[in-house]
Order: structure tokens, then sequence, then C-alpha cells
């Protein structure tokens, strides 16, 4: 009985994986043959089909080690297709991701994607043409993006942003989609090496570092876009105060009279009663203004020069 239960399985199994690989959406190679593409222009057009001048129309079958090309490299055999003008006996890139992506890898795994199986849209299911439209007109897979990252496009259009709206760069300037590293950035090592390639002046080595810097550019910066200036998380003091107290200055209210003893001595203090709160407590940058990074010591040598003010 167990083992008759067990026969049943395995039957039921085959005919289920029979049944997955039919439904995968090949059709059938018994009496099928590959027939060239000159044969699909009796019937397409391949000014209509934006085929032209595709890259996929100029390969020679060497160049990828002997697979068919054109029409029938992504279309596999079209001899049946031909005979019947039937539509079911062609095979089409509606059928699931990984089935149909098999088919672009079948090239491209050697070619440019060799990280793709282990990148989050492979993992996700994300077929290539739904960035690709291959045919034509279709195909500007960085327009693809804003259709399911809708969010992330949208913070493009807050006050400060990177110029991607206007036409200067694109979610490829940073991502590469088809990578498996963090955030799909289009960098190796460190996080912050994409934001390098243009902000060069940024990476120092500096004698005085800020380590947040080095850590992650994105712990003060949304690198999409912000409503605070200068792509920041949030704008000064808050900023800085997520990890540095005031200064004890902020709190030092000096006599109305306008002199005061610094260190025994009396000076003039022309900021009034008020002075040291509104220059402390407004806008840390202006004193410490070499935020990512210095090579010259600050002012006072209390901090072993470490300040970043100059
Ligand atoms: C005898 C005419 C004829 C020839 C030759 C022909 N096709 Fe078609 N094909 C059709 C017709 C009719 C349709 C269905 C209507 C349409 O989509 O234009 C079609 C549809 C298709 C489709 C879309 C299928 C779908 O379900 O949307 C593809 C892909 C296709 N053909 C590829 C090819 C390729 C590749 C070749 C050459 C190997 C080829 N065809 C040769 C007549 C032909
Ligand atoms: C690089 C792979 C590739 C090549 C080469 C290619 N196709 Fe396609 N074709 C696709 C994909 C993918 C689709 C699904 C629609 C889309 O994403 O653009 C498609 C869709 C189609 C369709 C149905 C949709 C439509 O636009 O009407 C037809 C017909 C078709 N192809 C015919 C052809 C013919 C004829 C050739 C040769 C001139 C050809 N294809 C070459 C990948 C390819
Ligand atoms: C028969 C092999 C083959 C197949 C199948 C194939 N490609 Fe290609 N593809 C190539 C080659 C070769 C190039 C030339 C560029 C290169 O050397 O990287 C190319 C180039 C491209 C490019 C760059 C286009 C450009 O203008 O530079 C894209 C995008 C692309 N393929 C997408 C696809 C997609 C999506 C599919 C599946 C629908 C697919 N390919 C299927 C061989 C193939
Ligand atoms: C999430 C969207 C997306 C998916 C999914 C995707 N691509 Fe791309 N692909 C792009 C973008 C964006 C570019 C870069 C265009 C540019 O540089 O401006 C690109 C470029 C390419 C190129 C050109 C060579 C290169 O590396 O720059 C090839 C080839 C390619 N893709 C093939 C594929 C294949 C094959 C698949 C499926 C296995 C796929 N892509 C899946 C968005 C995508
Ligand atoms: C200037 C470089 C840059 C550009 C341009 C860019 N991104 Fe990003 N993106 C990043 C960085 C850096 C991260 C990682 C954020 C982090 O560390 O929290 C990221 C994260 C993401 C994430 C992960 C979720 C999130 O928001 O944290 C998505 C999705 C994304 N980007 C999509 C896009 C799309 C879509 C575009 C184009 C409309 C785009 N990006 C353009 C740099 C960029
Ligand atoms: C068909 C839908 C689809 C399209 C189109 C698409 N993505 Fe994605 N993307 C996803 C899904 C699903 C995830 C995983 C879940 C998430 O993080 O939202 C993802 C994740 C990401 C991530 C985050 C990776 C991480 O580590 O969290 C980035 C960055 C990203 N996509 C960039 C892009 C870019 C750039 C494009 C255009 C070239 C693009 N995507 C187009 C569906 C898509
Ligand atoms: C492809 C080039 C490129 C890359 C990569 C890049 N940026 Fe930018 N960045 C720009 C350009 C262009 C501007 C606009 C400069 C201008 O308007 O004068 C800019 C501006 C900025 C600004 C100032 C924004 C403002 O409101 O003035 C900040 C902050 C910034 N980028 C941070 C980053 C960070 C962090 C990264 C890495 C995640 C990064 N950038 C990656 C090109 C790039
Ligand atoms: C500790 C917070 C912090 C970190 C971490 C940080 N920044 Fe900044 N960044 C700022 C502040 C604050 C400003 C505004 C400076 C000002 O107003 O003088 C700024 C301004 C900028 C600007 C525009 C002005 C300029 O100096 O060109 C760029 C570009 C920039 N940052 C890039 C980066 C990059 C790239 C990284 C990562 C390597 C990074 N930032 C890490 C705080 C930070
Ligand atoms: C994510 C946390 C973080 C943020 C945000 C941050 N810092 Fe720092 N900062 C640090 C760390 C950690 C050190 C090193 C402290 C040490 O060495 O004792 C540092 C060091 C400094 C130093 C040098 C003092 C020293 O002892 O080395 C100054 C000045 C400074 N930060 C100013 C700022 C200003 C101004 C801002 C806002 C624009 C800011 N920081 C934002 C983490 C941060
Ligand atoms: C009026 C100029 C000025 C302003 C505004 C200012 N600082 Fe400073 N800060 C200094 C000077 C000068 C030093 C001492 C540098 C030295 O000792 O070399 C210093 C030192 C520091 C240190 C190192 C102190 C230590 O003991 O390790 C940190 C951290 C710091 N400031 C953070 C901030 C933050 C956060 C803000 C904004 C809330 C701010 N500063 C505003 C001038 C200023």
């Amino acid at each position: 009985m167990r083992f008759q239960g067990k026969l049943l399985f395995l039957v039921v199994a085959a005919v289920l994986l029979v049944a997955a690989v039919a439904t995968a959406g090949d059709v059938p190679m018994a009496d099928n043959a590959y027939i060239g593409s000159e044969a699909c222009f009796d019937c397409h057009d391949a000014a209509d089909l934006g085929m032209q001048a595709d890259v996929h129309m100029q390969i020679q079958s060497f160049e990828v080690q002997g697979r068919e090309v054109g029409c029938e490299g992504c279309h596999g055999p079209g001899k049946l297709h031909a005979e019947e003008g039937d539509p079911e006996l062609i095979r089409t890139f509606a059928e699931e991701a990984d089935y149909s992506n098999q088919v672009c890898m079948d090239c491209h795994a050697t070619k440019n994607l060799p990280e793709w199986e282990a990148s989050i849209h492979a993992l996700e299911a994300v077929a290539c043409t739904e960035c690709h439209g291959v045919h034509g007109e279709r195909n500007k897979p960085n327009e693809a993006c804003n259709t399911c990252h809708a969010d992330s496009r949208a913070a493009f259009e807050l006050p400060s942003h990177h110029p991607l709206r206007e036409g200067k760069m694109n979610c490829s300037s940073c991502h590469n989609p088809h990578s498996a590293t963090e955030f799909m950035l289009k960098s190796r090592m460190r996080k912050a090496d994409v934001c390098y390639t243009c902000h060069q002046g940024i990476e120092g080595p500096y004698i005085f570092e800020h380590p947040p810097v080095q850590e992650d550019c994105s712990l003060c910066h949304l690198p999409h876009g912000s409503a605070v200036n200068n792509l920041l998380t949030a704008s000064e003091p808050t900023l800085c105060l997520q990890c540095h107290d005031y200064h004890f200055h902020s709190g030092y209210r000096p006599p109305e009279d306008e002199i005061v003893d610094v260190g025994g001595f009396e000076r003039e203090n022309p900021w009034g009663h008020e002075g040291f709160r509104i220059a402390y407590t407004t806008n840390c940058t202006g004193c410490h203004a070499r935020i990512h990074g210095s090579d010259t010591p600050s002012q006072t040598t209390t901090n072993y020069g470490k300040g970043l003010t100059q």
C-alpha cells in the first residue's frame, strides 16, 4: 500500500513536471526547424518591429559560439509557425520570467551579466523584458524603473535633487540593475565609491577625517532627493545633533553691557546677550566648514586640531 502510494506520488509528480515544462511556453521541437530571418519578413515587417538597426540582427553565429541568431535567436525555431502563421507555434516572452530570462541568458550569461542570477531583480523574478522592450521604441530600460519604483523616482522631484529630471543622469548612473552589489550600486568595495566617480574632490585621504563620511554618505545625505539643501537627511543643527552635543558656549549669555571677560582680559562683545546662542545653535558648518575632512588643523589646539574648521 505504502509502495503504491509512493508510486502514485511519483507518477503525479512526473505528470506535473511534464506539464510544467510544456506550459513553460516552448513550442514542440518535433518537425520544427530553424529557417532563417529572411523567411519571417514574408509576413512581418522589420521596420515596424524596429529591428533593422538592432544589434541582434547584426551578430553572426560564430560570435555567440554557434548559437542561432536573428529573429530565431530569441523566438526559437520558426518553421511550423511560418507554415501556418499560427501565433501559438512560436515562442513569445509572455511566459514566466524564469523561463523567458533563460532565453536571453543563454547568450548573455557570458556577455555582460555574470552576476544576474544573484541580483535582487533575478531573485524577485523580474523579467529582462520588463526593462528591455527589445523591439525598437520600447527599448528604454532606464524609463522602466519608474513603473516599479515610483517612490524612488518621486524623490527626484524634491527641491534638492540629483539632476535626473534635467536629463543629466539616470538611474543607471549609480545603479547596475543586473548586479549583486549592495543596493545594486555600481561600486564593489565601498558604497561611497559610486559617489566618488563624480565627486572626486571629497574622497581624500585627509589628515583630519570625519568618521561618518568614511563610513557611509547616507548617514547625512539622501542620494535621490531631499527637502533640505545639499540632499541632507535633516537640516542643521539637527543633523549634527544626532551624534554630537551642543557646544557649552551655546548656553552662555554674556552680560548686556557688551564688555566680556575672556580669561581675565576685557573684550568688547559686539554680538550682545544672544550672540553666542545664535552663533552656536544655527549653522554648525559656518565654522566646521570642512565637514568631509581637512588637511589643515583647526584654529585652537584644545582638540588637537581636529575641529574641521578650515
Ligand atoms: C506566413 C506568415 C508568417 C511568417 C512567415 C511568420 N509569421 Fe510570425 N506571425 C504571423 C501571424 C499571422 C501572426 C499573428 C498576428 C501578429 O501578431 O502579427 C504572427 C505572430 C508572430 C509572433 C507573435 C506571437 C504572439 O503570440 O504574440 C511572433 C513572435 C512571430 N510571429 C515571430 C515570427 C518569426 C520569428 C518568424 C520567422 C521565423 C515568423 N514569425 C514568420 C505570420 C507569420
Ligand atoms: C533579442 C531578442 C529578440 C529578437 C532578436 C527578436 N525578437 Fe521579437 N520579441 C522579443 C521579445 C522580448 C518580445 C516581447 C515583446 C517585447 O518585449 O518587446 C518580442 C515580440 C515579438 C512579436 C510580437 C509583438 C509585436 O511587437 O508585435 C513579434 C511579431 C516579433 N517579436 C517578431 C520578431 C521578428 C520578425 C524578429 C526578427 C526580425 C524578431 N522578433 C527578433 C525578442 C526578440
Ligand atoms: C543569440 C544570442 C543572444 C540572445 C538570445 C540575446 N542576445 Fe542580446 N546581445 C547579444 C550580443 C552578441 C549583443 C552585442 C553586444 C555585446 O557584445 O555585448 C547583444 C546586445 C544586447 C543589448 C545591448 C544593446 C545595444 O544596443 O548595445 C541588450 C540590451 C540585449 N542584448 C538584451 C537582450 C535581451 C533582453 C534578450 C532576450 C529577450 C537578448 N538580448 C537575447 C546576443 C544575444
Ligand atoms: C530592472 C531593469 C532591467 C532588467 C530586469 C534587465 N536589464 Fe539589462 N539593462 C538595464 C539598464 C538600465 C541598462 C543600461 C542602459 C544604460 O547604460 O543606459 C541595461 C543594459 C543591458 C545590456 C547592455 C550591456 C551593459 O551591461 O550595459 C545588456 C546586454 C542587458 N542589459 C541585458 C539584459 C538581460 C539579458 C536581462 C535579463 C537577464 C536584463 N538585461 C535585465 C535594465 C535592466
Ligand atoms: C546619485 C546616485 C543615485 C541615482 C542617480 C539613483 N540612485 Fe537609487 N540609490 C542610491 C543609493 C546610494 C542608494 C542606497 C541608499 C541607502 O544607503 O540607504 C539607493 C537606493 C535605491 C533603492 C533602494 C530603496 C531605497 O530607496 O533605499 C531603490 C529602489 C533605488 N535606489 C532606485 C532608484 C531609481 C529607480 C533611480 C532612478 C529614478 C535611482 N535609484 C537613481 C543612489 C542613486
Ligand atoms: C518589474 C518591476 C521592476 C522594475 C521595472 C525595476 N525594478 Fe528594481 N526592484 C524590483 C523589485 C521587486 C525589487 C525588490 C523589492 C524592493 O526592494 O522594492 C527591486 C529592487 C531594486 C533595488 C533595491 C535593491 C536593494 O538592495 O534593496 C534597486 C536599487 C532597484 N531595484 C533599482 C532598479 C532600477 C535602477 C531599475 C530600472 C533600470 C529598476 N529597479 C526596475 C522590481 C523592479
Ligand atoms: C554620475 C555623476 C554623479 C554621481 C555618481 C553622484 N553625483 Fe552627486 N551630483 C552630481 C551632479 C551633476 C550634481 C549637481 C551639481 C550642481 O548642480 O552643480 C550633484 C550634486 C550633489 C550634491 C549637492 C546637491 C545640491 O543640492 O546642490 C550632493 C550632496 C551630492 N551630489 C551627493 C552625492 C552622493 C552622496 C553620491 C553617492 C550616493 C553622489 N552624489 C553621486 C553628480 C553625481
Ligand atoms: C556628517 C554628515 C555628512 C556626511 C557623512 C557626508 N556629508 Fe556631504 N555634506 C554635508 C553637509 C553638512 C553639507 C553641506 C555643506 C555646507 O553647507 O557647507 C554637505 C555637502 C555635500 C556636497 C555639496 C557641496 C560640496 O561640498 O560639493 C557634496 C557633493 C557632498 N556633500 C558629498 C558627500 C559624499 C560623496 C559623501 C560620502 C563620501 C558625503 N557627502 C558625506 C554633510 C555630510
Ligand atoms: C552619524 C554621526 C555623526 C554625524 C551626523 C555628525 N558627526 Fe561629527 N563626528 C562623528 C564622529 C563619530 C566623530 C569622531 C569623534 C571622535 O573622534 O571622538 C565626529 C567628529 C567631529 C568633529 C571633530 C571632533 C573630533 O573630536 O574629532 C567635528 C568638528 C564634527 N564631528 C562636527 C560635525 C558637524 C558640524 C556635523 C553636522 C554637519 C556632524 N559632525 C555630524 C559623528 C557624526
Ligand atoms: C562659531 C564657530 C562654531 C560654531 C557655530 C560651531 N562650532 Fe563646533 N567648534 C568650534 C571650534 C573653534 C572648536 C574647537 C576646535 C579645536 O579645538 O580645534 C569646535 C569644536 C567642536 C567639536 C569637537 C569638540 C570636542 O571637544 O571634541 C565638535 C564635535 C563640534 N565643535 C561640533 C559642533 C556642532 C554640532 C555645532 C552646531 C550645533 C558646532 N560645533 C558649531 C567652532 C564652532
